[in-house]
């Protein structure tokens, strides 16, 4: 089968012909149909981050499951499902208190240490699964808590995009901070998830709904998805715009970039007792600094959101739910399809800032 391979940090991505396992124990075996692209995994192409390497890349997907290992009874070949690296082992403190978006119990989930791999190279090296799903490749192997099965009728191509983005940006409101219907709402950064989170925002109700973007482009599909104002911040400082449109600042803000300098931002649009919720990945190291006596003086609250604090086999079929009943426009958001031997064409883009969301077909 084919698959994106990263080879080497900073790198883009070779399409290679690697194998693939047979499924074992709790393991399925998934033909791919769409995969979204992420700037996550851009993140670690640039450098920002590292991973095991050489690694099949990818995290947002959809598809059929094609064969299942004898312990798993949730699915069975035909079923369609989305893929989730929120892989939840079920059975950890976390997991159980229903935080699974956080589970550190990575090991029950894996396969045992010397057994064969699940993904290898034409050459025999075993290739590490990105975020444990290796999403750009015709067929994945996973363990069955890394997938929800999905109606029939849901179209895979916006269904993948609910593998990431729209759980992330969705859950962020819905979970992580739980906006309240008329808030005053800001979202910094409006790709892929940072427009589902303004979708949700809409969704939930808040009364202004500010997305703040440097592209234009970006700035017109957020008015179409339910911001009531947008804000350049190539052209105006987004702070003082925003403070001086909402007359002291936001509720909510909501950072989708993963920048220090939009994390600060967001801090300060906030109006006193709001709170700005993180998404975006900042480079691995990097702080941020906010003003200590605003904390407490101005009861503002921090916050990051992993994955939406998603618990995914409730909350995808939900979304599935909007998207057929009309209230979460997913159409919208692809902005175009292409084959896996142009994966870099769509990361390419991204890096120009163009695209809320490339889609690789697989079918
Ligand atoms: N927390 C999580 O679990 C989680 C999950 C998925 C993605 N992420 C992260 O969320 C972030 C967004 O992902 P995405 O796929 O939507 O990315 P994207 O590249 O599609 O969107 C980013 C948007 O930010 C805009 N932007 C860039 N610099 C800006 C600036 N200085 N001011 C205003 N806007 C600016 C771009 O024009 C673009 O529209 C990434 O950092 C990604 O890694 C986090
Ligand atoms: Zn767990
Ligand atoms: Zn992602």
């Amino acid at each position: 089968m084919k698959a994106a391979i990263l080879n080497e940090i900073p790198g883009s991505l070779t399409i290679e012909d690697c194998q693939i396992d047979k499924p074992q124990n709790n393991e399925i075996l998934i033909r791919t149909a769409n995969a979204g692209l992420c700037h996550s995994d851009l993140h670690f192409m640039e450098g920002n981050w590292q991973t095991r390497l050489p690694a099949v890349m990818g995290h947002e997907a959809a598809g059929y499951v094609e064969e299942v290992g004898s312990d798993v009874s949730y699915v069975k070949p035909g079923d369609r499902v989305i893929t989730c690296l929120s892989i939840f082992c079920g059975t950890c403190r976390h997991c159980l208190a229903g935080q699974m978006s956080v589970c550190q119990n990575f090991g029950a989930t894996a396969r045992s240490k010397g057994s064969s791999p699940r993904v290898s190279n034409s050459g025999g090296t075993e290739l590490a699964q990105f975020a444990r799903l290796g999403a750009f490749a015709e067929q994945m192997l996973v363990h069955q808590n890394a997938v929800v099965k999905i109606k029939e009728d849901m179209p895979l191509d916006k269904a993948c995009l609910i593998g990431c983005g729209v759980t992330t940006g969705m859950g962020a409101v819905f979970r992580t901070t739980r906006i309240e219907p008329g808030s005053r709402v800001c979202v910094i950064g409006a790709g892929g998830v940072g427009l589902s989170a303004v979708q949700a925002a809409r969704i939930a109700g808040a009364g202004r709904l500010i997305v703040v973007d440097i592209t234009k482009e970006k700035l017109d599909l957020a008015k179409a998805l339910g911001a009531t104002d947008v804000v350049n911040g190539a052209d105006v400082d987004a702070v003082e715009t925003i403070k001086e449109m909402t007359g002291g600042g936001v509720d909510y803000s909501f950072e989708a970039i993963g920048l220090k300098a939009t994390v600060e931002q967001a801090w300060k649009i906030l109006d006193v007792g709001g709170t700005a919720t993180v998404i975006g990945m900042m480079p691995f190291g990097v702080s941020v600094e906010i003003p200590g006596y605003e904390i407490f003086m101005q009861e503002k609250t921090l916050k990051g959101s992993m994955m939406g604090s998603n618990q995914f086999r409730t909350d995808m079929p939900r979304f599935i739910d909007m998207y057929l009943d009309g209230r979460l426009l997913l159409d919208e958001m692809v902005s175009e399809h292409l084959p896996l031997d142009r994966i870099n064409d769509g990361y390419a883009s991204m890096q120009r800032g163009e695209n809320a969301r490339t889609v690789v077909d697989f079918e």
